[in-house]
């Protein structure tokens, strides 16, 4: 695609607000780091980020729509594990994350907490795992559709207890939580980034965490392998991208505003009050998200081909 600008253009940029996407729903846990990291990368460009929620099909609607748009520097787009498992779990991708991008750095690393609503009749794993058991075909587990992170969770679950439920799609795990909190689904497995203040308050039931070690803002909580699942583990990482062809002096000044987010004090004890952990800075380049992404696209698409769950 034809680059939207000139020399002179590029060493001022940007001269106006920078959109970036996020592929699930407003205030849910893709979209609290999105906001987080993007007020304060917007201070550094001396401009504003503007996020804007673009939902629907587990993150792939928007990363088909960044794939195409303007590649001038002020079309933007985080995304997490589903740049990668998209790849299995679609026959048919409009877009290839390997080559369709260009590739500004990542972020965080997210752990996962399983929940139920408050009511729900089981006080630890080993209870939910006996009384969904019993009542299987009546489970309803919410998701943010395929290619979400609570989608890939709840599969790996489902799969690690050998039990098969009902699931129920939104369009990110705000509204997802919403209506757990309503008691209109039963399961629902989300990232630290919404659930802690959530699971602090008592208004769900809470299981355990999706990481091989307990975490720093949830000590008291076990694992799901401290609890019998050997090998559960599913961690959220996060990348930012531009669409392919976006000039390499606006990916610069990109990287280097995400660089010093995440150096600053009040983005980081935002990030680690929600159970995000700021990635090494090896992983705060471009080069780190592209290998980082390749490895994730090896990793899961023969494990997601192998469970046989596709959409086309
Ligand atoms: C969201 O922000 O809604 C989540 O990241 C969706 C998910 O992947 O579970």
């Amino acid at each position: 695609a034809a680059v939207a600008f000139s020399g002179t253009a590029l060493a001022q940029y940007p001269t106006r607000p920078i959109t970036l996407i996020v592929p699930f729903a407003a205030g849910g846990p893709t979209d609290v780091v999105a906001r987080t990291i993007g007020v304060n990368m917007g201070k550094t460009l001396g401009t504003t980020i503007v996020v804007e929620n673009k939902v629907g099909a587990g993150g792939t609607i928007a990363a088909n729509y960044v794939a195409k748009a303007a590649p001038d520097g002020y079309t933007i787009f985080l995304h997490h594990n589903g740049m990668a498992t998209a790849v299995g779990l679609y026959r048919k991708l409009s877009y290839d994350p390997l080559k369709d991008f260009e590739y500004i750095g990542q972020v965080a690393d997210v752990p996962m907490t399983l929940l139920a609503r408050k009511d729900f009749p089981a006080n630890n794993l080993q209870e939910l795992i006996k009384y969904t058991k019993l009542n299987e075909d009546k489970i309803n587990l919410a998701n943010a559709g395929l290619g979400a992170v609570s989608h890939l969770c709840g599969m790996m679950f489902q799969q690690a207890i050998g039990q098969k439920w009902t699931t129920v799609p939104f369009s990110g795990t705000g509204p997802a939580m919403t209506a757990l909190l309503g008691g209109q689904v039963d399961i629902l497995c989300d990232q630290t980034t919404q659930t802690i203040p959530i699971i602090k308050a008592e208004k769900v039931r809470f299981y355990g965490v999706t990481t091989k070690q307990r975490i720093q803002s949830l000590p008291d909580a076990p694992t799901l392998q401290e609890q019998g699942l050997k090998d559960f583990e599913v961690i959220v990482w996060h990348g930012i991208y531009a669409p392919k062809g976006t000039p390499s002096e606006a990916i610069g000044k990109l990287n280097n505003a995400l660089r010093v987010a995440l150096k600053d004090p009040g983005t980081v004890a935002r990030l680690k009050e929600l159970g995000a952990e700021i990635v090494p800075e090896s992983k705060q380049t471009s080069e780190g998200l592209r290998t980082w992404l390749q490895s994730e696209i090896d990793k899961w698409v023969p494990v997601i081909r192998s469970a046989g769950t596709f959409a086309d």
